[in-house]
């Protein structure tokens, strides 16, 4: 699979010394990272999943990745899933078979789980599809009871697969912890567990290797490693918009949490436009505020329409336009009718977001949920820049905007509620964060592009315009843009030469 692409070699690793690469999404995740992470991966040696688990979903060329590193479609790269992440056996050996038929065979040379590395069965899906799903809109996959487990001592470790009469024990322990408090008919039974470990775990073990001495190896042998971020910064369990938030670090010094200290000499923050959020929680730029309450955006009527026929299809065994990428049905008219009013500037909030959720497949690729959108936030993508210190920024998505009229940016927010008068503010300090929900935000629309912008990979032929958004978003966040993404594709991307 490895191929050259048209893309140079990144200045920070044109070094003969041990260099490393931190992706981190900027937003609430979905901010199109795993297509960074794919192109920048060819001048990597290593690639590290070091956070997260099956909640994320990276859509490559041609196959969705949701645990292992995007590094596995290449021949050459050693992929590493760290002690940080927590991993489905059973949808890790169903995606393993998917890199199989892409790959051929994968070897465990290319891929190595750390031991430490906690698991999620069954009993933590099922209690995940509770309470916290609805609570939260969790993506029901099991994260936060397997988080919840290895801090209340009760989690199961790859490790624990090696011993399996240790391995009893230790299961019994983490399910009776998780049935403790659910009423007898919801309680999981301990032999399904047993079955299930029984199941998948020599493939665990088959690919559980020594990670600290590889790091190591990297680290004396100069190699190149690139830390691949899941979610998002505003989704970090402590930094993030809690409640509404992930169950691990998805920030920078989650990047410790690898077993074996390495420095990061480049950390890069991946922010789309329009940006999105899936799931419950604040989102002040949010195009028809659902204020926070809201699982997914408001279709408009069309949108319901077309969903409902997409349903049925699914429903009746057709494959899923949805999960294939290709959309067809109905899909042009929609389209072509909310692109006339966008231009016109006569679309509502609700009809820009199905505009840029249809052009732009913004539906969740672990959940299918519509995602909620807005205009790129950048005093929030300021404060997560700050709480990161990030190096460089990497723009995705904006082709999307070619040819819709204007471009909408969230400049400030103003607060205004019983205790601080109203103020315009450009930083955000703590305080302002933790009260995002009562945030009300200022736009400022700056003039679009007619051309289509899609795959193109020169920065000088991007039309005025779009260098003046870029030129503008930067001088607000106050990084470089270091890659400006022009497309889904791995080689759709302009590398900016920055002087
Ligand atoms: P959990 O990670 O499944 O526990 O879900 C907690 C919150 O994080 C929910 O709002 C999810 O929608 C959101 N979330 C988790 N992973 C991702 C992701 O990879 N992209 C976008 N949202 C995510």
């Amino acid at each position: 699979m490895t191929g050259t692409i048209a893309f140079p070699k990144p200045k920070w690793l044109e070094t003969d010394k041990f260099a490393s690469t931190c992706i981190i999404g900027g937003q609430w995740g979905d901010e199109a990272k795993g297509k960074i992470v794919y192109t920048l991966a060819e001048y990597h040696d290593v690639i590290m999943r070091y956070n997260g688990g099956p909640n994320a979903g990276h859509t490559l060329d041609n196959i969705t990745l949701h645990q292992i590193p995007s590094g596995i479609l290449y021949d050459d790269k050693i992929n590493i899933m760290g002690q940080g992440m927590v991993i489905r056996p059973d949808l890790f050996c169903q995606e393993l078979e998917d890199v199989k038929t892409v790959k051929g065979t994968v070897s465990p040379h290319y891929l190595v789980i750390s031991p430490k590395t906690h698991v999620i069965l069954k009993y933590e899906v099922a209690e995940d599809l509770g309470g916290a799903k609805k609570m939260v809109g969790t993506t029901g996959k099991g994260i936060g009871p397997a988080y919840r487990q290895r801090a209340g001592r009760t989690g199961i470790r790859v490790i624990d697969f090696a011993d399996r009469k240790e391995l009893q024990a230790k299961l019994k322990k983490s399910v009776d912890a998780s049935n403790a408090g659910l009423p007898d008919n919801e309680k999981t039974k301990l032999c399904d567990v047993e079955k299930e470990a029984e199941e998948y775990g020599s493939t665990l073990l088959h690919y559980m290797g020594d990670v600290a001495a590889i790091l190591k190896k990297a680290k004396q042998k100069r190699k190149k490693v690139l830390f691949e971020g899941a979610q998002g910064a505003l989704l970090d369990i402590d930094n993030g918009t809690y409640p509404n938030v992930t169950s691990s670090n998805t920030t920078r010094p989650s990047v410790g949490q690898t077993g074996y200290y390495l420095p990061v000499t480049m950390a890069l923050g991946v922010f789309k436009a329009p940006m999105s959020r899936v799931g419950k929680g604040p989102f002040p730029s949010e195009w028809g505020r659902t204020n926070g309450t809201n699982e997914t955006r408001h279709l408009i009527e069309e949108e319901k329409e077309i969903m409902e026929i997409m349903a049925q299809k699914t429903r009746d065994g057709g494959t899923s336009p949805l999960s294939n990428g290709k959309l067809t049905i109905g899909r042009n008219n929609l389209l072509d009718a909310l692109l006339e009013k966008m231009k016109n500037g006569k679309a509502t909030d609700a009809e820009k977001a199905a505009y840029f959720g249809w052009k732009g497949m913004e539906f969740g690729a672990t959940t299918g949920r519509a995602r909620r959108l807005g205009p790129l936030d950048l005093p929030l993508a300021r404060y997560v820049a700050e709480i990161n210190g990030l190096d460089g920024l990497v723009f995705t998505k904006w082709d999307v905007y070619s040819g819709t009229g204007d471009v909408e940016f969230t400049t400030k927010y103003s607060y205004n509620n019983l205790l601080v008068h109203e103020r315009n503010v450009d930083d955000l300090s703590e305080f302002d964060f933790l009260s995002l929900d009562t945030a009300v935000p200022l736009f400022k629309r700056l003039p679009g592009w007619e051309q289509d912008i899609r795959g193109m990979t020169d920065w000088n032929q991007l039309p005025k315009q779009a260098k003046d958004a870029i030129n503008f978003a930067e001088k607000a966040i106050r990084l470089p843009c270091l890659y400006f993404s022009t497309g889904p594709k791995k080689d759709e991307i302009i590398a900016r030469k920055i002087k």
